[in-house]
């Protein structure tokens, strides 16, 4: 099919331009701050969005929204959609295709698919919640379409819901896990690491719902052929949206394929599969026509689901020279019975700080809305913000510098694995960031510094996100005539995918960046769940290719030993290294041959190999995360309560950096975020009738450039021996701790506490 052809074409072929970039002649490419080997397609607008694809013959859909959170659908009237211009078909749970639910997410096997909830929808006349689609109306034009959507009439049968966080407390409950870990850990005795305290804090702190809002909402194309599904998707994981997809369908996972060339951001909103997806490929089947589903920003709101609501509660207790004698986090987030996900709150604290009495527990209860999802660092961020904040509260009761409140309870190992830190520098990223940020300049007493009408503080925060890596699979490729190709089905959101992956592959190769292509973004590519979240991605390919690159080298060796003039032909593999675009023996002036010469040689075009990472071992014998110290400085208006973030400095210990720039980006982009979450974003929510009421840009407050200053990035740069080039991950960290840090400045600016996010005027006045 040759728009598909095309499309892979465009996805991924995008090659690193030598003119632009003079740090491509220079040797050992991993480290250095390389230009996005796409940045230029971007910026030209060349690159192209899922939405954006023109597809002969297509047709346009749209959604019609349940307004009820529970209930049926008793009467729909779709006579006078059908009879608006262009339109094509109008479907409702009488006339939709048949599919199956979809599998819900499991991490621990992602070759079922991945939905975040697995409610089939449109297949009954039942309605599980405010904004659930309960139409879907296909016309030849967008506009046409989405007049005709207004047009359905629908008449309901409404069902007493469960949508009031607060109301449904009481029937809380603890699941049966979270993301694979226990529910419950209770390591000594709460009530004698109490009594034992000098001093204690025991809080609660409130986050509100958040929505998602990646700047390129989520769009389908879907068509069919020959019973074949393919689909153009906005989607952080190709591999898992196509199984899923064919689960639901009933194909063969060889006839379904997804594609997606470039994702304008996800942050857990585009890892799962949501329901327009596979209503759009169901609607495309029926009318046998391809068919485009672009959700508007008010569609994102209602179809896609984003972060949970929380109620976190930390007490502490210490000694007089600040050790924890205590410490206990419990959260209690929302979710629903098709959804299933009770948000990881409590994961930081389970890996902080040393404590002899620990007691963690996470509940959940449900409700009747959108399935909740993953938001950048879910659990990590607002359980961040809770634990940190409470520290900062007892380093005031104890009149103790947070930092060294943080120092003194640094645990030697992991608090509640028992496991030794795979590398641990939080201490040290403490100690440089607060030489660079100039903490020591700071009155500790709050409501001490001011600036006119500005009172202003300082705070800090511990940043902290777990490692993981997946078992993955890519194909390393090596040319006679010196390209190589890497082929593996990953996302590039935005975060610098491709760049760094040539980065590595070019190095260990040992060949030019510009001869390197990474072919990403279609889920045949290869069969294996790559997908981009939990900061994972990036290590968990260089592990695969690490391992697919000795297998090309081994090949290529054997060949070479064939030939007794070879300077290899006694060379055993450990004797060898990659430079020159070939192999060589050891040291500098080890003789040896280029690929290129071997492969003519032995006359092959190329050598390539397929191989699997192995499984994540070092995770059994290690904590391993990453970690780091926020330093905000923030300015408060003493008359309007007004908030304004006027300095930041992040110091990181995420391991190596492979590009420094795309890693930067990375941070600022997470602690933006941050910000987001502490000042200004929140869903609205109508706790009577289950409906988000801010659905759009223009209520829902994501930070703009105005509220962002300057933001330092300082990486401690010191290799992690235990991941794949030392690299830990680095996508979410960002946003964890970034709340907590601008609290705890906002106390030091006024003396004031907030508990409950965002930190709004009304709050300080
Ligand atoms: Mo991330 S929330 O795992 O995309």
């Amino acid at each position: 099919m040759s728009i598909l052809q095309g499309l892979i074409e465009t996805a991924a072929r995008f090659m690193p331009d030598k003119e632009r970039d003079p740090l491509l002649d220079r040797d050992g490419f991993l480290g250095h701050p390389l230009h996005r080997v796409d940045g230029r397609s971007k910026v030209k607008g060349e690159a192209r969005f899922t939405a954006e694809f023109e597809v002969p013959d297509v047709a346009h859909a749209a959604l019609v929204f349940s307004t009820i959170a529970k209930g049926r659908v008793s009467k729909i009237d779709t006579v006078r959609a059908r009879n608006a211009g262009g339109v094509l078909e109008v479907f409702t749970h009488q006339n939709m295709p048949r599919m199956k639910a979809p599998p819900l997410v499991d991490i621990t096997d992602l070759k079922k698919g991945m939905a975040a909830s697995d409610l089939p929808i449109l297949q009954d006349a039942s309605v599980h919640w405010d904004g659930q689609p309960v139409a879907v109306v296909v016309a030849e034009t967008l506009e046409q379409a989405e007049h005709a959507a207004s047009l359905v009439e629908v008449e309901y049968k409404i069902d007493a819901a469960a949508v009031s966080f607060d109301a449904i407390k009481p029937q809380a409950f603890v699941p049966s896990d979270v993301m694979g870990e226990p529910a419950v850990i209770e390591i000594g005795s709460m009530e004698k690491g109490m009594q034992e305290a000098d001093v204690r804090v025991d809080r609660v702190y409130l986050t509100p719902r958040y929505n998602h809002n990646a700047i390129e909402p989520h769009a389908t194309v879907a068509f069919w052929n020959d019973g074949r599904l393919t689909v153009l998707e906005s989607t952080q994981s190709v591999y898992t949206t196509a199984r899923s997809l064919a689960l639901i369908f009933k194909l063969d996972p060889e006839h379904v394929q997804v594609v997606a060339p470039f994702v304008g951001g996800g942050f857990g909103g585009k890892g799962g599969l949501w329901n327009h997806t596979a209503l759009c490929a169901a609607v495309a089947k029926a009318l046998q026509r391809p068919v485009k589903l672009s959700l508007s920003r008010e569609g994102v709101y209602r179809v896609v689901g984003g972060r949970t609501a929380a109620e976190q509660r930390i007490a502490l207790g210490a000694s007089r020279d600040g050790r924890l004698t205590a410490l206990l986090h419990t959260g209690l987030t929302a979710t629903t019975e098709h959804g299933r996900y009770a948000e990881q709150c409590t994961f930081p604290t389970r890996h902080l700080y040393a404590s002899p009495n620990i007691f963690i527990e996470q509940k959940v209860i449900n409700l009747h809305t959108v399935a909740n999802t993953w938001m950048r660092a879910p659990g990590e961020s607002i359980g961040t913000f809770a634990l940190e904040s409470a520290l900062d509260e007892l380093a005031s009761a104890l009149r103790m510098d947070p930092i060294q409140l943080r120092r003194v309870n640094e645990p030697v190992k992991d608090p509640i694995k028992n496991t030794p830190f795979s590398s641990r520098l939080l201490t040290e990223a403490y100690r440089q960031g607060a030489e660079k940020f100039a903490w020591n300049a700071r009155r500790p007493e709050p409501r001490s510094q001011r600036d006119g009408r500005w009172l202003v503080g300082q705070g800090v925060a511990t940043a902290y996100y777990p490692f993981f890596r997946f078992p993955v699979k890519a194909r390393v490729i090596v040319f006679a005539d010196g390209r190589a190709v890497v082929q593996t089905p990953a996302a590039e959101m935005g975060m610098g995918t491709a760049t760094v992956q040539i980065q590595h592959a070019a190095d260990r190769l040992g060949i030019p960046l510009e001869q390197v292509s990474f072919h990403y973004g279609d889920s045949h590519l290869a069969d294996t769940p790559v997908m981009a979240g939990g900061s994972n991605q990036t290590a968990s390919i260089f592990a695969a290719v690490q391992a697919a690159v000795e297998d090309v080298h081994r090949q290529l060796l054997a060949l070479a030993r064939k030939d007794p003039a070879s300077p290899l032909t006694a060379a055993k593999y450990e004797e060898i290294e990659a430079r020159n675009a070939g192999l060589y023996r050891l040291g500098a002036n080890g003789p040896g041959e280029a690929y290129s010469d071997i492969l003519r040689k032995a006359k092959l075009d190329f050598v390539e190999s397929e191989t699997e990472s192995g499984p994540p071992m070092e995770l059994m014998k290690y904590s391993m995360a990453s970690y780091g110290a926020q330093f905000c400085e923030v300015r408060v208006n003493e008359e309007t309560g007004e908030v304004r973030v006027s300095r930041w400095l992040c110091s990181l210990d995420c391991g190596s950096v492979v590009n420094p720039k795309t890693a930067i980006s990375q941070l600022r982009g997470g602690i933006i975020m941050g910000i987001g979450m502490a000042l200004t974003e929140e869903t609205l929510f109508d706790d009577r009738r289950g409906r988000i009421m801010n659905p759009s840009l223009a209520e829902y407050h994501i930070p703009v450039n105005l509220d962002v200053p300057d933001i330092e990035v300082h990486f401690l740069n010191i290799p992690d021996a235990h991941a794949p080039y030392g690299a830990r991950g680095i996508g979410e960290i960002g946003i964890t701790g970034a709340a907590a840090a601008i609290a705890n400045a906002v106390y030091h600016a006024t003396g004031k506490r907030v508990r409950e996010l965002p930190i709004t005027l009304d709050k300080l006045m």
